[in-house]
């Protein structure tokens, strides 16, 4: 298959570029810049991603030359931009004055990479650099206010760069800008889902041979899906699946489940009560990986204790794994891990290694996987469900083990400029609090682990979103995550203390109670389907010492590569407060924690991730 291959410098948004690309129908691939030209050989065209490195450190990552002798169309991006124009005979330099955001580009020449653009097209910006001397060949096309430089030609190498990122949705003219480079690539359009499936069962047999897979399910889309594609593939007699029931999922999922797969027509389906196995190896662990380590290795443990009694060559594991999932572990070089997914833990990594795990759906996003689901016949509602975390409920229940906390370094709140965050807010009336809990955020595509800024005050969304991200901004490296105080309307920071916490049965009965009153509400008002997913998080935080405290993490999303979060309706988020308050009643016999805070996640990802942990 023809396709376009993203060179990926580091940045988050490589994943944007290669959607979009998808989204016009042709095949794209990201790798990292260590590749050797040899690999391009076949490849149509090539993107330079962006980058959070600056191309005048010097340990900026370059590319190995000879790739512009291949006669192969290249496309830079921001970095991608500055780097093609410095190898190859142009100059760069720190720009006089450095452009954030939304930009208007001045198109002189729309011959080429622009056609089709207005005169006056509103771009997205976000560099320090700029390449400042043309290389030999090439034109300018585009300007604006301060970037001479800020798209470049070299129409018979077809050379491209531009300083602004096509990718972000915020560039209006974005996608035509990519159609018109794969035109110049004239790459074949036959990215398409009805046909792919035909390639996959392909390879789901040939890789298979005689043997037989097991899957171990769990009941989200993906590995539903992998599941379903399969049975297409092999019959329903090679094809086994487990839900691990680790009692760490959705309330009720093991019977919903079970009836949405009778529904589907899936056989040889089995259940592994896990529960207490899970609880045991988790009760005490409260950082974020090395709960995912070890739910990743029960996973790995209860398929072999599974199959001991047959043939390992008899048997592949199959894993529902789609492309970000490979990436976001550090999948390339230069990605930092930010966070380890369940399937993708060292035990994982080794079957891998060993070529005895099957992952049919591993090089597409979330919303082609639905759409072969949908293709495969499989019904809506389990096509469209919100994602779900591998590791479950065990990632948004935070733990606070004391010795964790006060061990490991915290680079907060010394490092934090705590009177400078007090000023920023109180330009929109604002009053900050740090939270004394951790959360995981991606920052400068590097996973930084830091505490929230909690916000109280009368205002509305526009403020929030704005707020949020002057804060972020500012505090670079120290603050990724904001959130808004919904229930009480005030409080005495002076009484809200940190208690101790672990992952115990009382607390994942709640959270799951709280998950499923949320989703059961926006259901109800028809908000459920404009929202990518709403994770319902727990935080030790109280003021009695027995209470606890419920953040929504509501989000808009294409691929969960990035995010915005969700502005739900007042008077919904009203009954969702009603409902949350009413939880120890409801719960009861169980008697849980009285809700004595709600908190409302105000953070896009950047700089947040969507889960908590
Ligand atoms: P983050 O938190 O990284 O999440 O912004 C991106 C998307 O991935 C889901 N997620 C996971 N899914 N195993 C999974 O199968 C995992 O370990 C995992 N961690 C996060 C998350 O719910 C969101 O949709």
């Amino acid at each position: 298959m023809e396709k376009i291959v993203v060179i990926d410098f580091g940045s988050q948004y490589s994943h944007l570029i290669a959607s979009k690309l998808r989204k016009l129908k042709v095949f794209s691939e990201i790798k990292s810049p260590e590749l050797r030209p040899e690999e391009l050989k076949e490849v149509k065209g090539i993107i330079f991603s962006g980058s959070p490195l600056r191309i005048v450190e010097p340990t900026a990552p370059g590319i190995d030359k000879r790739i512009f002798k291949l006669k192969i169309p290249i496309l830079g991006i921001c970095y991608g931009h500055q780097l093609l124009g410095r190898e190859i005979g142009g100059k760069v330099r720190e720009s006089k004055i450095k452009e954030f955001g939304k930009t208007v580009l001045k198109t002189q020449d729309k011959s080429g990479i622009l056609e089709g653009l207005k005169d006056d097209e509103l771009v997205w910006m976000s560099h320090n650099d700029e390449v400042s001397k043309l290389p030999r060949g090439f034109k300018i096309s585009a300007q604006t206010e301060n970037c001479q430089i800020a798209v470049m030609e070299n129409p018979k190498k077809k050379f491209f760069g531009v300083q602004f990122h096509p990718e972000v949705s915020h560039t209006e003219g974005g996608l035509k800008i990519f159609d018109n480079f794969l035109k110049i690539c004239r790459v074949k359009r036959d990215w398409e889902i009805p046909g792919l499936i035909e390639e996959i069962i392909k390879d789901i047999r040939e890789k298979v041979g005689k043997r037989k897979v097991f899957l171990l399910a769990s009941g989200g889309v993906d590995s539903t899906v992998t599941l379903a594609i399969l049975i297409k593939a092999l019959g329903t007699e090679r094809v086994f699946a487990f839900y691990v029931d680790s009692g760490l999922g959705r309330k009720n999922e093991a019977e919903e489940i079970k009836k949405l797969f009778r529904k589907s027509g899936f056989k040889n389906i089995g259940l592994i009560k896990a529960e207490n196995r899970f609880l045991k190896n988790l009760e005490k662990i409260s950082d974020p990986e090395e709960k995912r380590e070890i739910i990743g290795r029960l996973f790995i443990e209860l398929w072999k204790e599974k199959i001991k009694n047959f043939a390992p060559e008899d048997w592949l594991l199959a894993q529902g794994t789609i492309y970000p999932d490979t990436i976001e572990t550090a999948g390339t070089i230069r990605s930092e891990r930010i966070k380890t997914h369940h399937n993708r833990a060292e035990a994982v990594k080794e079957l891998l290694k060993r070529g005895e795990i099957i992952e049919p759906l591993a090089f597409f996003y979330k919303d082609e996987v639905r759409e072969i689901g949908k293709e495969l016949g499989l019904p809506d509602e389990l096509v469209r469900r919100h994602p779900f975390p591998g590791p479950g409920m065990a990632v948004r229940i935070i733990c606070s083990d004391f010795s964790f906390w006060q061990d490991k370094k915290i680079n907060l709140p010394e490092e934090l400029p705590l009177g400078e965050l007090e000023i920023l807010c109180q330009k929109f009336s604002l009053k900050p609090y740090l939270l004394p809990i951790k959360t995981v955020g991606v920052q400068a595509d590097q996973r930084v682990y830091n505490k929230p800024v909690l916000l109280s005050g009368k205002t509305d969304w526009q403020t929030l979103q704005q707020v949020s991200s002057e804060i972020t901004n500012h505090f670079k490296g120290l603050i990724n995550r904001v959130l808004y105080l919904i229930y009480p309307e005030t409080f005495d920071p002076k009484t809200l203390k940190l208690k101790r916490a672990g992952l115990s049965k009382e607390r994942i009965f709640l959270v799951k109670e709280a998950d499923w009153q949320v989703e059961k509400l926006l259901k109800e008002k028809g908000l459920w389907r404009e929202i990518w997913q709403i994770p319902v998080i727990l935080a030790p935080l109280s003021f009695s010492g027995l209470g606890e405290t419920l953040i929504l993490r509501p989000v808009l999303s294409e691929n969960a590569m990035t995010a915005d979060f969700a502005k739900i309706p007042g008077p919904v988020l009203q009954e969702i407060v009603e409902k949350l308050l009413l939880l120890p009643e409801i719960c009861e016999p169980k008697k849980v924690s009285p809700i004595e805070l709600i908190l409302y996640d105000i953070t896009t990802k950047p700089p947040a991730t969507i889960e908590w942990e």
